[in-house]
């Protein structure tokens, strides 16, 4: 790979990267949404980045849906409704100022406003992956509400979920979300209402990259 070539490292430790999604999770937080800030910009990268990885493509490419990933909710800064898109429009103002060619922000880009549904499709293994690891980020520590007593069905199914892990096969052509759930915290109808649409959307995600996708729910597939 070429060493001059700009990579998430750089992304990151942009100032202005840094703040705004600082103060995205802050707006989210003030909503009582679960949280969106540094750990799910970090965590959405770095399963983008495996997928792509496990998958034998190029590095860069991998790199490009690790930039996607950690830049994908920048927008909630602005508000959560239509976050896609500005997410989109600040990443290609950022980008272009620290100095990414056009063909590499057209990518990044083109992946973040693909991220979410009903308007997202996988247009791109950049997509693709970047689809699948946002939704894949579940778990009890994005539960931002300290009020239990109004926790909401994301709130409730963030919560159950203790452990969740995604299962790149390579040689099977599978990617699996393995989730451990507190079925005494949230049913696994509960999960199913919430996640019905996203599931969709992974398993088309999933085909792009001409894999099979999974659920597993303690220890059952479904
Ligand atoms: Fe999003
Ligand atoms: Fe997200």
């Amino acid at each position: 790979m070429n060493n001059e070539l700009l990579t998430l490292k750089e992304v990151r430790h942009d100032a202005r990267v840094q703040t705004y999604i600082a103060v995205a999770n802050e707006q989210m937080k003030a909503l009582g949404y679960t949280e969106h800030g540094h750990r799910h910009a970090g965590i959405v990268s770095s399963i983008s980045r495996h997928i792509l990885t496990t998958l034998g493509r190029e590095p860069r490419q991998a790199e490009l849906a690790a930039i996607a990933g950690y830049l994908h909710d920048i927008g909630c800064v602005i508000n959560r409704v239509g976050h896609v898109e500005a997410s989109a429009m600040m990443a290609y103002d950022i980008l272009t100022k620290m100095g990414f060619p056009p063909e590499e922000i057209a990518v990044i880009i083109g992946a973040i406003g693909n991220h979410e549904e009903p308007m997202g499709e996988p247009i791109s293994p950049e997509s693709a992956a970047v689809i699948i690891a946002d939704k894949s980020d579940v778990h009890s520590t994005r539960v931002q509400n300290p009020d239990h007593a109004k926790f909401d069905i994301h709130d409730r199914v963030n919560y159950a979920v203790q452990k969740s892990y995604l299962r790149v096969d390579e040689a099977e052509k599978t990617i699996r979300l393995e989730l451990q759930v507190n079925t005494e915290v949230a049913s696994v109808t509960e999960y199913f209402e919430i996640f019905v649409m996203r599931m969709v959307l992974c398993r088309r995600a999933a085909d792009f990259l001409g894999c099979k996708f999974g659920l597993e729910i303690n220890g059952v597939r479904l």
